[in-house]
Formats: structure tokens, C-alpha cells, sequence
């Protein structure tokens, strides 16, 4: 799709998952939208980001059709491992949480799938459009400014959703907006590897040399974690390097292996967390990434962003069908209720298992209590497991 309408009902600002879930729901819906994105489309289909699922979000993609694939490839876990003092604990979520599981589905795979739908029936979806304004937010009309193919064009709108993500324009349009941060003393360095999983769920590792963790995209991939300090080259970790630390971090008394294998991707990524409020102005809704970031400690990310736009869709098809506001007036509360918890689980799950540049030894005592009462007790057990399989959507009716 190479043009777009010059006027639409919902503007989408961005194409990542938030982006093009909404555009999904909203179609389905039979609410018309317009996605601009600023990048092209091998680039959005490749970014690597965090691939745990709640069920919550597994749903809302089988809501907008999205869901073949996941269906049959998606790897069901029924829990997680933690590592300390060279212990390994098993935390069982079906059994802690009344039955619940967390999915392995990598969010590039999500992408792909989403663009794929779009393209093929719609809603249009504009590659290399780069939003470069908004305004009429407190109007009759909201309008984008957009670039596309070296032009510049207006879309006028009835609405405008900013899932443009931290960097975008509609994150720094919502005047008197208050954000809160903080940016963690230290990064991931993240590889993938042509290396079969070498456990059957995710493991994470507390340990004296710093965190790491084991993930995976697929019963032949693995995708690991090793905690680095800010700004590290990823040219200074060579092959044999990566998985001699990784090996050293997650060495427990027991016999266990981490399978090696070749290396095919690395990158250092900075850790943050960051929350906008409110998450509407007038006429612009911030959805995902634009409004909201997590350490990846956790995997929340994805998870909350698809939960803004299933809130979003519900809120944006009420208001075009009846004209009625409520649901759109309680957006940016609804949401932020859940962002918070999550900012919340993600900021202790980071803090108790990494370790401080200049941490101390009783910090360090204090994770390992912390750490013990979860494996010792049932109760800070299933706290932990609720938070991190996710809470189910709270879906305002009108
Ligand atoms: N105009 C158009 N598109 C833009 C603009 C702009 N001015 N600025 C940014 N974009 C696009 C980016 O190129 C990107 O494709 O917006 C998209 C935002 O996508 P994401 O960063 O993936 O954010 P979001 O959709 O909110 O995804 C939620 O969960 O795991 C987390 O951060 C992780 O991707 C993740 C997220
Ligand atoms: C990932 O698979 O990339 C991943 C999984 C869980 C996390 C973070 C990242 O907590």
C-alpha cells in the first residue's frame, strides 16, 4: 500500500507490535485507521525484542486473527527457574497461580504476522512515513504531519493513537505531561545462538559475577542474557567469552550444561524504566512503548502494550460507533493501574537480581534473603508467579 486516505477515523502513529495490533482490532471492529511508520519493513520485522507471552496477550491476538501461527509454533511454559548460591528453584505457575502458563513466541514473529494480515486486506499501512507533527489535539479535528516518499502530507484524523514508542513525536505531545525515570547502572548483552535450548524453562541467574539469563526462540535457538556495564562494546565479547561467563553465572552444585553454539547476533541493550502521565491528550492516545518502558527483566514490555490497545480498541470502537467518551476518558486511568504493578514487578525482579557497580555486601545478603523466601515459601511464590504469568485485561464496559 503505497497512499494513503487523506482523512481516516484513527491515525496510528508507529508499526511495532502496538501499532499494528490496535490497526488489527480496530479493522475487525469495523473502525477505519490509517499506520504510518517511519522505518521500512525488514526493519520493524527484525528488531529483536523480549518473546514471553501472558495469556492475556496470547488472547488478544487470537482476537485479531493473528493467531494461526502462534497457535501451532508458540512454546507453552508452565514456569520459570531461578538460580542463587549455586541452587537451582523451579517455580511451578500452574499449580501457584490456578492454572496458569506464559508463552515463547519471539515478537519479531508477531510483527511479521501482523504486517502480513494488514497487507493483505487492510487497514492501509504506509512504510517510510514519518510522523513529524501532530496538532488539532484539543479540536474538532486532530491532523498528522507526515513524510512519505520526500513529500509532506497531512492526515486529519478523529483520533490519533501514539505508538510511535519512546522516541517518537506523540510521546513529547501531551503538554504538562509528568514522566517518571530511572535508568539502571548497568545493560544486557544479548546474543542469539544456534544453540538448542539447554533447559526446558527460562532460567534466571543471580550470581557474584552479575545476572544472566536463558531464554529461547525455538527448540533449535537459544537467546541468552548476560548482565555488562553501561556502555560496553559488544566487539569486546568474543565467542568463547560470552559462553564462558554465561557458564560461570549459571553454574549451580549440580550437574547441568549449557549447550554452546554458534553465535549469530549481539547487541548491548540499556535498561530503564519510565512512565507518561497522563497517557492521553485531547484527541491523542499514547499506547505501548510511547508511554511506557520496562527493564526487560520480566518481559513486561510487550505484554502492557498490547494491554493499552485492547483497552484502546474497545474505548476508540465505542466512541466512533455511539459517540460516547467514557471508555476514552477512562483510558489513561485504566491503564496506568496496570503499568504501575508492572513497573513494579519489573523494577524488583531487575533490582534483586542484578548486581550494583558499587554494591555492598549487605545488598548483596539482602537479595539472597529475598531470593530464599521465594523458594522457601508457597506464599512469596505465587506472588512472584501471578505477577510475572500476568493479570487478566481489565476491560471497561460502556
Ligand atoms: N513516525 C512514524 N513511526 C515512528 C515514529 C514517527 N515519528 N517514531 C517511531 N516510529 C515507529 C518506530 O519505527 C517503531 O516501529 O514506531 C514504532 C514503535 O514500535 P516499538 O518501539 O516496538 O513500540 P511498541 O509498539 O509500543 O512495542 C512495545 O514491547 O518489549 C517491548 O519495547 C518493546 O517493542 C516493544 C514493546
Ligand atoms: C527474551 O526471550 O528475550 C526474554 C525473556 C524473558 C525476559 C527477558 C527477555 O525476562
Amino acid at each position: 500500500m503505497s497512499t494513503a486516505p487523506a482523512r481516516t477515523t484513527v491515525g496510528v502513529i508507529g508499526a511495532g507490535p502496538a501499532g499494528l495490533l490496535l490497526a488489527r482490532l480496530l479493522h475487525r471492529a469495523g473502525v477505519d485507521c490509517v499506520v504510518l511508520e517511519s522505518h521500512d519493513r525488514a526493519y520493524c520485522e527484525q528488531r529483536q525484542r523480549a518473546g514471553m507471552l501472558e495469556q492475556a496477550t496470547v488472547d488478544a491476538l487470537h482476537a485479531a486473527g493473528a493467531g494461526e501461527r502462534l497457535a501451532r509454533e508458540a512454546l507453552r511454559h508452565d514456569g520459570i527457574e531461578l538460580r542463587f548460591d549455586r541452587r537451582a528453584h523451579r517455580l511451578d505457575f500452574p499449580g501457584l497461580t490456578g492454572g496458569r502458563y506464559v508463552w515463547i513466541y519471539a515478537q519479531t514473529e508477531i510483527v511479521k504476522d501482523l504486517i502480513a494480515l494488514q497487507l493483505k486486506d487492510g487497514p492501509p499501512l504506509l512504510f517510510d512515513a514519518e510522523a513529524l507533527a501532530v496538532d488539532g489535539l484539543d479540536g474538532e479535528r486532530a491532523r498528522i504531519r507526515y513524510r512519505h516518499n520526500g513529500a509532506e502530507r497531512t492526515l486529519t484524523c478523529d483520533w490519533i493513537a501514539g505508538c510511535d514508542g519512546h522516541h517518537g513525536v506523540s510521546h513529547a505531545a501531551v503538554p504538562g505531561a509528568v514522566t517518571y525515570e530511572r535508568e539502571y547502572p548497568y545493560s544486557w548483552l544479548g546474543i542469539l545462538a544456534d544453540a538448542p535450548p539447554s533447559s526446558e524453562v527460562l532460567v534466571y541467574a543471580h550470581s557474584p559475577r552479575g545476572f544472566a539469563l536463558h531464554s529461547m526462540r525455538s527448540p533449535t535457538v537459544g537467546r541468552l542474557y548476560l548482565q555488562v556495564p553501561n556502555g560496553t562494546d559488544p566487539g569486546d565479547w568474543s565467542d568463547t567469552r560470552i559462553w564462558d561467563e554465561l557458564d560461570a553465572r549459571f553454574a549451580i552444585d549440580a550437574d547441568w550444561r549449557l549447550t554452546r553454539g554458534p553465535i549469530t547476533a549481539k547487541a548491548v541493550l540499556p535498561m530503564r524504566s519510565s512512565v507518561t502521565e497522563p497517557m492521553r491528550h485531547g484527541r491523542l492516545l499514547l499506547a505501548g512503548d510511547a508511554a511506557h518502558i520496562v527493564p526487560p527483566t520480566g518481559a513486561k514490555g510487550l505484554n502492557l502494550a498490547v494491554a493499552d490497545v485492547v483497552v484502546l480498541a474497545d474505548a476508540l470502537t465505542a466512541a466512533h460507533r455511539t459517540g460516547d467518551t467514557a471508555l476514552l476518558d477512562a483510558y489513561s486511568a485504566t491503564c496506568l493501574d496496570r503499568v504501575w504493578r508492572a513497573e513494579h514487578f519489573s523494577y524488583f525482579m531487575t533490582s534483586t537480581l542484578h548486581t550494583d557497580p558499587d554494591q555492598t555486601a549487605f545488598t548483596t545478603r539482602l537479595q539472597l534473603a529475598q531470593l530464599s523466601r521465594i523458594a522457601a515459601s508457597r506464599h512469596a511464590a505465587a506472588e512472584l508467579a501471578e505477577n510475572y504469568a500476568g493479570l487478566p485485561i481489565d476491560r471497561p464496559t460502556p
